[in-house]
Order: C-alpha cells, then sequence, then structure tokens
C-alpha cells in the first residue's frame, strides 16, 4: 500500500505539531509506522489522501457508534449550525440531551455538560470531594480517566500503595491523596477502607476497563466497590466515557446490577464532537455552582452542535441497532478465535458487546494490568501492520481495544478474520 503523502505529511507535521501529532497514541510509534492521514470517511471505511480505503475498527476511538459521516447525524448538525455555532447561553439542545441520558442513567437526576470525557471525571472528581468534605480518591491500576492530574498514577506492585505521578508536571502533592489498588482484588480495597476509610471521597472506576486492554471486571467485585463506598460515605464513580451506551441494557453498571453515585460520560454522547458529562443525584449535583460552592465551568459546555449531534445518535440507538452490533460481535468472536487457533498464534480475542481486544496468550485473558504478558507490544505490532497492509485498520497499541458501530456488516467482519488468516499464515512463511 503507497502511503508516500501520509509520510510526507508527518514529516512536515513533525515541524510544527509534537511529534506530529495532536494525542501521543496516534504517533503510531508503538506500532513502529508512521500515522496516516485520512482525507474523508463515510460508514465503517476511511480514505487516506494516498487514494487507500480501510475498514475502520477505531471509529475515533470510540464516539462513532454509528460510523463516519451517519447522514442524519451530519444533517442534525448542518442544520444546528445555520442558527449559530455556540451561544454560551442556555438552549433547547441541551435539555433534550440531558434527557436522552437521563433515560439510560436513571440514578441521574441532573447531568452537567463538559467538553471531553477528561473534564467529565475531573469535575466529577472535584464534586465528590466538594460533596464528601474528604480528599482521598482510590483508583485502579490499568484504568485511565483521561489526563486528570490526581487520576494520572501508576503503582508498585503488590498491594495498595500511595500513587507516584506517571508524568512529570504533576507535583506529588496532587497525586498524594491517590490511593492506586489492582483490579479484581477487593481484599486490597478493603485495605484501604480500613485504613483510610474516613478520608476517602471516592473509589474512581472505569467498570469495564478498556484502555489497557479490555479487562472485563466480575459484577461482585463491583458490587464489592459499592458496599465498601456505603459502609464508609465514600462516592462510587463510574467512569463509563468508553462504556456508556455501549449496551442495550444501559451502562456496564447496570449489566452488573451495581449503580455507583456519580457516573463521568463522553465520546458515545457527543456522536463524534467533543462532549463530555457527569451526572449523579439532586443532593449531590446540588453541590455544584450556581447551586452549591462547588466550581466547575466551560465556554463551549453544552455546545448546539454537540448537543445535536448526541441527540441524534442516542436516537439511533434503538434496540435494532445493539442486536446489529452483538451479533456481528458475536461473529467476530467465534471466526476470529477460531482463525487464532488454526494458527497457534498466541493471542486470544475479548469481547463485550461491541468492544473488542487481543489479549495477549493463549491462557485466559487478563482481567488486571499486570496479568497482561510483556511481549503484547511486539506481538501486536506485526500483526497490526500486515492487517493495515490488508486494507484493515485497528487502534495502533497493543493496549487498545477495537470498536463495532451499526454501519459495520458481516462482510467487513469476515474481512478482517480473513485478512488475519493471510497475514498469520505469511508471518509463518517468513519466520
Ligand atoms: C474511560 C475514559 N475516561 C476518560 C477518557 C478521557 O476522555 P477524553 O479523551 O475525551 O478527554 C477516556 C479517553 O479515552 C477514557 O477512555
Amino acid at each position: 500500500m503507497n502511503r508516500s503523502k501520509s509520510d510526507a505529511l508527518h514529516h512536515e507535521a513533525l515541524s510544527h505539531l509534537v511529534g506530529g501529532v495532536n494525542s501521543p497514541v496516534r504517533a503510531f510509534k508503538s506500532v513502529h509506522g508512521n500515522p496516516i492521514y485520512f482525507e474523508k470517511a463515510s460508514g465503517a471505511h476511511v480514505t487516506d489522501v494516498d487514494g487507500n480505503v480501510l475498514v475502520d475498527f477505531v471509529q475515533s476511538w470510540g464516539p462513532l457508534i454509528h460510523g463516519h459521516s451517519h447522514p442524519q447525524i451530519i444533517e442534525a448538525v448542518h442544520e444546528k449550525m445555520l442558527n449559530g455555532t455556540s451561544f454560551g447561553a442556555p438552549h433547547l439542545g441541551e435539555i433534550e440531551l440531558a434527557k436522552r441520558v437521563k433515560q439510560r442513567f436513571d440514578h441521574m437526576d441532573k447531568v452537567r455538560f463538559v467538553s471531553s470525557g477528561t473534564e467529565a471525571v475531573m469535575s466529577a472528581v472535584r464534586l465528590a470531594r466538594g460533596y464528601t468534605g474528604r480528599d482521598m480518591l482510590v483508583k485502579f491500576e490499568g484504568c485511565y480517566h483521561g489526563h486528570v492530574d490526581a487520576l494520572m498514577v501508576s503503582s508498585g506492585s503488590g498491594l495498595a500503595t500511595f500513587g507516584i505521578a506517571s508524568s512529570p508536571g504533576i507535583p506529588q502533592d496532587t497525586v498524594a491523596t491517590t490511593l492506586i489498588c489492582p483490579l479484581d482484588d477487593l481484599e486490597a480495597v478493603e485495605y484501604l477502607f480500613k485504613e483510610h476509610g474516613a478520608e476517602i471521597a471516592a473509589v474512581v472506576i472505569e467498570p469495564l476497563p478498556a484502555n489497557n486492554g479490555l479487562l472485563v471486571q466480575r459484577p461482585e467485585f463491583l458490587k464489592g466497590l459499592r458496599a465498601l463506598c456505603d459502609a464508609h460515605g465514600a462516592l462510587l464513580i463510574f467512569d463509563e466515557v468508553i462504556s456508556g451506551f455501549r449496551f442495550k441494557e444501559g451502562s456496564y453498571g447496570d449489566l452488573c446490577g451495581v449503580v455507583p453515585d456519580l457516573t463521568a460520560l463522553g465520546k458515545v454522547i457527543g456522536g463524534g464532537l467533543p462532549v463530555g458529562a457527569y451526572g449523579a443525584r439532586h443532593e449531590i449535583m446540588e453541590q455544584l455552582s450556581p447551586l452549591g460552592p462547588v466550581y466547575q465551568a466551560g465556554t463551549l459546555s453544552g455546545n448546539p452542535l454537540a448537543m445535536a449531534a448526541g441527540a441524534t445518535t442516542l436516537d439511533l440507538l434503538d434496540s435494532g441497532a445493539y442486536d446489529h452490533m452483538e451479533a456481528l460481535g458475536a461473529l467476530l468472536e467465534e471466526k476470529m478465535e477460531a482463525v487464532l487457533e488454526k494458527h497457534g498464534h498466541p493471542m486470544r480475542m475479548v469481547r463485550m458487546e461491541s468492544l473488542f481486544w487481543f489479549s495477549p496468550g493463549n491462557g485466559q485473558p487478563a482481567v488486571r494490568a499486570d496479568q497482561i504478558a510483556k511481549d503484547a507490544a511486539g506481538l501486536y505490532a506485526d500483526v497490526h501492520r500486515a492487517l493495515l497492509d490488508r486494507g484493515y485498520m485497528l487502534a495502533p497499541s497493543a493496549y487498545e481495544i477495537g470498536f463495532l458501530s451499526t454501519s459495520h456488516d458481516t462482510s467487513h467482519i469476515l474481512g478482517l478474520v480473513a485478512a488475519m488468516d493471510d497475514a498469520l499464515s505469511e508471518m509463518e512463511l517468513t519466520s
């Protein structure tokens, strides 16, 4: 596949943008390639500047649950745009999207819209601290919550430990109140509550961790977190920025029968435009300015174009849409597992509805970050390149997941599986 124009643009971008990109994983570093410059996209396909057409399983990292340029979403945005791109004042679109979000997240009496998932989690954490009057947070190894300073921490191995900032520029004091636990380890969380129970404002978790592989959590673990928070007066914050609206039943929390105090959303609810949201019951949300003392604001919050894209996206998510994605996911899982097994390839497919991940190794898929095989990146880089050369675009990182959309169909799934079969056969011949 010729990518000379993409390569030339990347070269030019290196003089103007840091690493040529505006978000690090786009740089293709971990799959040892250059980023691909897109020119246009429609449905399941993207066309790059060299004219190559790729079947896209990244879908802008999750927001495009109906694929690229869905005609009804484009029309809704276009129609709104003719009336102005931003008001900085209330408008009907905000109420319309809030109603739709509340329909699915019924623990939310009120919603606040922001402009990104990072902002949603950051604000939810501030609100939890303001509401409880406590400072400490519990977060989990392998969960990503956007680049929120207080949550940019990694842990040492073993039992829960105090956080150490995982990026320069974050004062140690900022993460000194963040406690880290391994996923799927309720005892570690119990231990933290025993030591610091009266100081913990919130437990923050991706109930379906999807940023370090897809680490599917047991409902019992999430129920255990709920019980610990209740026993100690802490809030449970679910970060469903990726998983929100990916389930017919509602959220991953709903699927597990666990109701959080606060939920952070993003991605799908903006339909491809910049949106985040957080919501909770009245007594918590009413601590937020202008009703309460916890301050949070945004120039473009509730942007009319983003609200319209989000509301149309959610309207299109009927049960037929979920059934379609579930059927495609089941097909992908079955066929891909068979191909990986046929080639004895040390990778397994993990899937939850329209989200999937290639888990390295042949054993039980990881449920904690430290269980992910260390050679994950190397294994994945070869597969990624081979699939790209065959016209299939997966995320350029072993730890990022794949996304199905309503715009995918059986031919895309069978094509991806056939491309994998072919790629693995070729790798066997050359190894
Ligand atoms: C679970 C989760 N939370 C928060 C974020 C941050 O969202 P954004 O990139 O919109 O700031 C992400 C982004 O991938 C995410 O996956």
